[in-house]
């Protein structure tokens, strides 16, 4: 059994296995991540063998003081301090230049670094304990749907990493909102901040389309974040399909199959949706369906990322 609840304890042991070049997963307020030391090449590279993620998917870096961004980038665009300022901690990641000291690994030999200081207090006090910026993905098999439980970290990963801290449910339940601040300023992910928001500080955010070129945000590729059954999307549902499951964004009026439905919401709270999203795929997940039917919502607001996972998880595996 590796996981082990957050207690002080555990937290001091588990920032014992960082520094010694272990594999840790943790809680954050958005997804499960999986850590090593970001200055630990050989740490580092033990995250892509348990993920089985390719090297050229860059890692974001996690840390928990405003200081610690000085020894993983230089010549920092003041636009960092201003949204560090209002959305960290939090779900908000920042792509800036890195330092030559940063290993290449981490960046997938990039001259950009992916950092954010999470807004969960396990995460920031294993950072903390740890003394060094903590390098984490999410805590899933490549391609698959990221972990919001401690459960789903041990049934997809299990005995490959080292410790898994259980810090109970993930509040925001979808990844962070990834922004470049690298020659101008771009949208590489849409996450648990809206965009709306960001943009009230930084002014116009440019949005490219749903297949990003592969340097400028080499792990979105199109199809992600899926389930093992096929997705569709579908607005007007009528429960009739053999073998199909369903997720929805409100409360049915009429017949509807309950244990082959998840209501994310009942009141078309999208943040009460996003942060049931996961744990509701990896649900309907286990029931060996034929198909998932998912509606859709609004690509506005929290509908951005809860749109752009459900699409991604809906485009057939590229090989
Ligand atoms: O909420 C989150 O961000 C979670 C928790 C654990 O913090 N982490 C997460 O990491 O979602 P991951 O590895 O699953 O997704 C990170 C994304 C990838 O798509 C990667 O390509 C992109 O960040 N990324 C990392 N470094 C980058 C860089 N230098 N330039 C562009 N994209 C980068
Ligand atoms: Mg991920």
């Amino acid at each position: 059994m590796k996981i082990y609840p957050a207690t002080d304890e555990n937290i001091l042991r588990g920032a014992a296995l960082i520094k010694s070049g272990g594999v840790v997963s943790f809680p954050t307020e958005t997804v499960y991540g999986l850590g090593a030391d970001a200055f630990n090449p050989a740490a580092a590279a033990r995250i892509f063998e348990i993920k089985n993620r390719p090297y050229f998917d860059p890692l974001i870096v996690h840390i928990a003081y405003l200081s610690q961004l000085e020894i993983l980038s230089g010549d920092i665009d003041p636009m960092v301090w201003k949204l560090a300022g209002k959305f960290w901690p939090g779900p908000l990641t920042l792509v800036i230049k890195k330092l030559d000291s940063v290993p290449d690994i981490i960046t997938a030999g990039l001259d950009t670094i992916a950092c954010r200081m999470p807004g969960h207090p396990v995460a920031l006090r294993l950072i903390k304990e740890a003394g060094t910026p903590i390098a984490a993905p999410s805590a899933n098999p490549f391609g698959y749907l990221s972990p919001t439980k401690a459960e789903h970290v041990l049934d997809s990963l299990g005995d490959r990493v080292d410790m898994i801290l259980d810090g109970g449910e993930c509040p925001v339940g979808i990844e962070s909102t990834i922004i470049s601040l690298v020659n101008g300023r771009s949208l590489l992910r849409p996450g648990g901040i809206p965009l709306e928001e960001i943009e009230k500080i930084t002014g116009k955010i440019i949005r490219p389309g749903p297949e990003i070129s592969i340097p400028l945000a080499p792990g979105q590729f199109l199809s992600h974040y899926s389930p093992s059954t096929p997705v569709r999307i579908e607005k007007k549902i009528n429960f009739t399909e053999d073998g199909a499951g369903y997720l929805l964004f409100h409360q049915p009026e009429g017949y509807y199959p309950g244990e082959r439905t998840e209501i994310l919401t009942k009141t078309g709270d999208l943040k009460e949706a996003a942060a049931n999203l996961f744990s509701s795929m990896h649900r309907l997940d286990r029931l060996q369906l034929k198909v998932i039917i998912a509606e859709p919502v609004e690509e506005a607001g929290l509908g951005l990322a809860i749109m752009d996972r459900l699409k991604r998880a809906s485009k057939k595996k590229q090989g």
